[in-house]
């Protein structure tokens, strides 16, 4: 079977995954959240006690030992490590600093590759991360950058994480996440980067709702 790709890339809080989510949901494709899966890396390495950000050699010898998987269930999709489920332990900031920093690792990366692609063969998807419209499907029948100013952006994950109860202080998040901004967009494998045939969408200004419509729409011009 053919099957229809749509790549979304973009920074952190920029709204990838609700956005993405959500139209997989109401257009019927199958949603990937990759970044899901270097957040199950980094959760495996922490939980090792493993420093993901200065002993890359030991988070490269756990890749054997890591086997996730995504299941789709009526309350939504659920991201199993070695068969538990981390869908809200890999939310955690901590987490988010090490996904980061595990990203860098051309052998993490090239082994979490071949899964996505393998999945995208499966299905029609919906597929979010940092490198999907360059690297992970280049053939994609529809490419988006998805982005937001850096305040707006902190804000929102900020109120989401007001939403899950959990703690957390404005500013820390802002700094967080400009930090891990700079990070995937310096680093030399697959920065961070809108791809030149991607088209870019800013959700400054737009709210939940019409960022989904003009998602929707372009899928919609594009097939
Ligand atoms: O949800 P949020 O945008 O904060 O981040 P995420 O999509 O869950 O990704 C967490 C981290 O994984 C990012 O900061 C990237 O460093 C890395 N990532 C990546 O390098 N490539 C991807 N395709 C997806 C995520």
């Amino acid at each position: 079977m053919n099957c229809i790709s749509v790549a979304i890339d973009g920074p952190a809080g920029a709204g990838k995954s609700s956005i993405s989510r959500t139209v997989a949901k109401q257009m019927g494709f199958i949603y990937i959240d990759t970044g899901a899966m270097y957040r199950s890396v980094a959760l495996y390495a922490i939980d090792k006690g493993i420093d993901t950000r200065e002993e890359k050699n030991k988070v490269i010898e756990c890749l054997d030992d890591i086997k996730i998987e995504i299941k789709y269930t009526d309350s939504g999709q659920r991201i199993l490590l070695n068969g538990v489920d981390v869908s809200e332990e890999i939310r955690q900031e901590k987490v988010s600093a090490g996904a980061s920093d595990v990203a860098v690792i051309p052998q993490v990366r090239e082994r979490l590759m071949d899964m996505q692609r393998k999945m995208a063969k499966s299905a029609n998807v919906i597929m979010d991360g940092r490198d999907i419209c360059s690297y992970v499907l280049p053939n994609a029948q529809v490419k988006i950058f998805l982005t937001a100013s850096s305040e707006a952006r902190a804000m929102r994950r900020y109120q989401e994480l007001l939403e899950k109860g959990i703690e957390c202080d404005f500013e820390t998040i802002k700094n967080d996440m400009e930090a891990r901004d700079k990070n995937d967009s310096s680093r030399a494998v697959s920065p961070l980067k809108k791809a030149d045939d991607a088209v870019l969408v800013d959700t400054t200004e737009l709210d939940f709702e019409q960022s989904v419509e003009k998602i929707k729409e372009l899928i919609k011009n594009a097939l």
